[in-house]
């Protein structure tokens, strides 16, 4: 394989991604769905985390925090799908050709995880960049999206692509309907089956699903919507979160959270049965560095887990590192709470 990751300081580490690639080529597909039925797709998911946005894996893998031992790590540990979080536009040159080191390395990371049996969601994750710019967006978005259908297009039903994660601002229901008529198009041209994750702006705000205009012929679509609600305890203290919240700390999760979110996830389920559209809850979670004491948490991300389940909506944490953690790198360890919280006995 050419150019296979950049070497950096200290060791090179190729030969294990390689080797995962390999194991992916020989490994069987996981659970194939019929064509075009996000249905069938979404009866495979269940227990997903988000993987890899904030890992220098992208720009030296030397210093790669996650490795591709973890994959098999994250199956053990419960889950069955990763959701891979893509910067792309910063690895396009100027006649938006995406780099070839950066292909590569996203190769071995879809073959990873395929080899370790999971399904992978690959989301485009420029989401800030697109929603104060759409004009600049839309060259870039499509040329990725071109590119990747293209490139993965022999995928098993396993893999499935998420053209933008959290349209917001100027990606307003008007203009990321429109986007998404275009992007659509660019990836059915060499994917005409595959099921894509779309969801709503407002951050894939379940307030906004009723703006959501799909394709009605297009049954190949998995909606998706995150829910960080109670925002000001899931993000109390995070340094980017707005209107007072970051200043927060020591906020408890209450019986009428939990009450809330039962609510708003009949909501979603509603949506869903009344639409025809698998719906997925593409992100939760709280976050780690506020002083929140982790059996909030650990309650917090019981109670979404629960909830989503007995809807039947698979769902995906966030995330696996980094921030919000579900594993710790410097134990090399999961967060056993977390772990439990969302793939043990529910009590
Ligand atoms: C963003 C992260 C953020 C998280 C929770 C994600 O969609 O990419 O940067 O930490 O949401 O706010």
């Amino acid at each position: 394989m050419r150019g296979l990751w950049r070497t950096g300081r200290g060791r090179v580490r190729p030969l294990r991604w390689a080797l995962a690639l390999l194991a992916a080529a020989l490994a069987l597909p996981a659970a194939a769905a019929p064509a075009g039925d996000a249905w069938t797709t979404a009866a495979t998911l269940h227990r997903g985390i988000n993987v890899l946005g904030y890992d220098p894996l992208w720009t030296d893998p030397a210093r790669a925090r996650f490795q591709p031992r973890h994959f098999k790590v994250i199956r053990d540990g419960g889950f069955d799908f990763v959701r891979v979080v893509l910067f792309a536009f910063p690895h396009l040159d100027a006649g938006n050709r995406l780099d070839d080191r950066w292909l590569a390395t996203l190769d071995g990371v879809v073959g990873g995880a395929r080899a370790a049996g999971l399904s992978v969601i690959l989301d485009e994750h420029d989401f800030d960049v697109c929603s104060a710019d759409p004009e600049t967006c839309r060259p870039k978005l499509l040329a990725v999206w071109k590119q990747l259908a293209a490139r993965y297009r022999q995928e098993p039903a396993s893999v499935l692509f998420e053209p933008l994660n959290e349209p917001h601002a100027r990606l307003d229901a008007v203009h990321w309907n429109a986007l998404l008529v275009e992007l659509i198009a660019a990836i059915r041209a060499t994917n005409p089956t595959r099921t894509l994750v779309i969801g709503p702006t407002g951050w894939n705000s379940l307030d906004q699903l009723s703006m959501l205009a799909l394709p009605t012929d297009d049954r190949g679509i998995l909606v998706t919507v995150h829910d960080y609600e109670p925002f000001r305890f899931t993000h109390q203290g995070a340094s980017w979160a707005d209107g007072g919240v970051k200043e927060l700390h020591g906020i408890p999760f209450t019986d009428a959270d939990a009450a809330r979110i039962g609510r708003d996830l009949d909501r979603v389920a509603d949506w869903s049965k009344a639409n025809g559209r698998p719906v997925l809850l593409g992100e939760f979670g709280a976050y780690d560095r506020s002083g929140t004491p982790l059996a909030d948490r650990v309650r917090y991300t019981a109670t979404v887990r629960r909830a989503a389940e007995a809807r039947h909506l698979p769902w995906a944490y966030w995330q696996f590192d980094s921030d919000f953690v579900a594993y710790d790198m410097a134990r090399d360890a999961w967060v056993e709470p977390i772990r439990q919280a969302l793939t043990g006995q529910v009590r």
